[in-house]
């Protein structure tokens, strides 16, 4: 078919096609040698459509052509890979001015204007942790002993206690404090029902890992078995953590039938919290079903997952 035809098919426009066709991205099937009129062939129209959607998805010509000669997923993979790296970069620079803006007031996707700014005190830091600690699927509250971290870091680790405010209630918050050896814990992070879903979350996180890269901490990180995928998507790597809150001898034995059976190939290391052996395993990405699998194969032993996320040397 003429170039006009395969165009108006495909949906690029001639001139589109003659500087693909000269960077060698879906060259004509044929070209008249006495006109130069080029004509394509209709097996011809898949490819375009293959290079319409890379070129959406920002990949450069060069890449395409090597791309169409040898098609690979992990290709595609790698690909999806710099486009998430690149989106969390560009969001942590907007994440910096913004902190620099200072706290000022920030317009949600539901156009309610909402306060981001510290805990003022610690009966707030109290009220605060009631509040989020309602949130979670199984509530706690400042009676906890995960209250206790913070309370002791406060005000020493006020800039990373942040909280939400929509007309001066409070609506959301991540609490946060800096351990010993230089991470920073992000122990509880809630944005009240009806609130969610307007991006007050990533902002409460992307605030106080602001605070935290100024209080010079490399590394953010959280324990636990809810909204993997919130974290996840906020650029955190996720660890499934393993821990026996009973029989040593049985800790020894089971772990090592996951390490072989399961968990067979994956990267671990082992540790252990208010003398309850842990095991920490490398994952990609959050494996549910893993997860799932783990806790059938160990029973009683609980199974969940810390993310962390570390932040690059200051330049
Ligand atoms: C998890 C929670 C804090 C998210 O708050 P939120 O204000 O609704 O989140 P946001 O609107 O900022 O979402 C940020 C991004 O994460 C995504 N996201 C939110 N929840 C998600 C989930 N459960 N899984 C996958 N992605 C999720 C959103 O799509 C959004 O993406 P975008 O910025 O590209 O649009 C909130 O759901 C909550 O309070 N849950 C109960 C308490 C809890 O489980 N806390 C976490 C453990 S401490």
């Amino acid at each position: 078919m003429s170039i006009g035809e395969f165009s108006s098919r495909c949906g690029l426009s001639p001139k589109v096609l003659r500087s693909y066709a000269e960077a060698g991205v879906l060259d004509p099937a044929a070209v008249d040698p006495a006109t130069g009129y080029r004509y394509y062939d209709a097996a011809q129209l898949e490819e375009a459509e293959t290079v319409r959607l890379l070129r959406r998805a920002g990949v450069g010509l060069a890449e395409i052509a090597r791309f169409l000669g040898a098609p690979t997923l992990d290709a595609l993979d790698g690909w999806e890979r710099s486009l998430i790296a690149e989106t969390l970069s560009r969001r942590e620079a907007l994440a910096q001015i913004r902190c620099r803006l200072g706290p000022g007031p920030m317009r949600t996707r539901g156009a309610t204007v909402i306060e981001l700014r510290p805990v003022r005190d610690p009966e707030e830091l109290a009220t605060a942790f009631d509040l989020l600690g309602a949130q979670l699927p199984q509530p706690i509250d400042s009676n906890d002993w995960r209250f206790d971290d913070l309370a002791d870091r406060f005000p020493a680790d006020q800039p990373i206690m942040v909280l939400a405010a929509a007309d001066g209630d409070v609506v959301g918050g991540a609490l946060a404090f800096r351990e010993d050896n230089g991470a920073v814990a992000l122990r509880i992070v809630g944005v009240v029902e009806s609130f969610r879903h307007r991006g007050i979350g990533r902002r409460l996180v992307e605030r106080v890992e602001t605070g935290a890269r100024l209080l010079a901490a490399h590394t953010m990180a959280l324990g636990t078995d809810e909204a993997i995928g919130f974290w996840y998507h906020l650029g955190y790597t996720p660890h499934l953590i393993l821990q026996w809150a009973y029989d040593p001898d049985l800790y020894e034995a089971e772990s090592e039938a996951v390490l072989s059976g399961p968990l067979s190939g994956l990267r671990f290391w082992r540790s252990s919290f208010n003398q309850i052996p842990q095991l920490f395993v490398e994952l990609d990405e959050p494996r549910l079903d893993l997860r799932r699998t783990v806790q059938e194969a160990v029973a009683g032993c609980h199974v969940g997952f810390m993310m962390s996320k570390k932040f690059p040397a200051a330049s």
